[in-house]
């Protein structure tokens, strides 16, 4: 039987994931896209692991009812917490043909190229710091690398509320830069590995040393996407290519577009959806 085409699915707890798929769709624009946003259960930094697996694979099976072949989990927290439960619990037992990739793993497998003395610094969720992923790729990849992590809780609430631009963030950012810092001096590479992050890096900037390398993660995973493409090309046929993109929110629509079209930088209109 031959296979609908679909759509390449995005999913990330809230706003965050739009700069990677900013990323992605600047480097692949023939695909077709739906971004999914879970602002109504956000932030995911500070829940358990069985909630995050929980609210992760409910929109992962959102995104294979409405066709998908393909989702990419924009989201770090997701990633750590959910990703390997989803790949092997519900894909082998229920959808071995669908694939579901994630942001760590393409992050650890060229993080340790950047950075001249092997100390990186981290700055993630709660989740994902205390889920201890990054360490543990890492290690696979770049065995000689060290890596320091500092969890700022209170970045994706002020980043879901708009207030990341305002002078009281800085008090928020300054103080988990410099609780970084101080754990080593030798650190020249900081990578931001929560996907809301880079919509903070101006403050992350101003107050990180001058000389210290700031990472994202958009162009890296547009790279991963490219070339795992070009390798499954079985499942790249099964990708639809009509180059538009699609925005849902478990929350509401008009919030969602006011948000998300200062993050997209042109106006988004999106759909409300249940994944209850
Ligand atoms: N963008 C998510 C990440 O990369 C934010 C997690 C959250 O909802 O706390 O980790």
């Amino acid at each position: 039987m031959e296979l609908t085409k679909g759509k390449i699915g995005v999913f990330d707890s809230g706003f965050g994931g739009l700069t990677i798929l900013q990323n992605i769709a600047q480097q692949l624009p023939q695909y077709s896209y739906m971004y999914l946003g879970d602002n109504a259960r956000s932030p995911y930094g500070t829940r358990s692991f069985e909630t995050v697996y929980l609210y992760t694979w409910q929109a992962v099976d959102w995104f294979f009812k409405q066709g998908c072949h393909l989702v990419i989990i924009a989201c770090n927290t997701a990633s750590a917490k959910a990703l390997r439960s989803i790949q092997q619990k519900n894909l082998l037992q229920e959808h071995p043909s669908k694939r579901v990739l994630g942001v760590l793993r393409p992050t650890t497998e060229v993080i340790g190229h950047y950075s001249n003395t092997n100390h990186i610094g981290i700055l993630a969720t709660n989740g994902t710091v205390q889920s201890n992923s990054y360490l543990v790729e890492m290690e696979k990849f770049f065995p000689k690398i060290k890596v320091f992590q500092q969890a700022c809780p209170l970045w994706v609430p002020l980043i879901e509320n708009n207030e990341h631009e305002n002078a009281g963030a800085d008090y928020f950012v300054e103080k988990y830069c410099q609780q970084l810092m101080a754990q080593d001096a030798q650190i020249d590479t900081v990578l931001l590995a929560c996907t809301h992050y880079p919509l903070l890096y101006k403050k992350i900037k101003k107050y990180l040393p001058n000389h210290i390398k700031i990472v994202t993660q958009g162009s890296i995973v547009a790279n991963s996407l490219e070339d795992y493409l070009q390798k499954h090309t079985s499942l790249k046929d099964l990708c639809l290519q009509n180059g538009d993109i699609e925005f849902y929110t478990t929350d509401s629509e008009e919030d969602f577009n006011t948000k998300a079209s200062i993050f997209w930088g042109a106006p988004v209109k999106s759909t409300h959806v249940n994944l209850t």
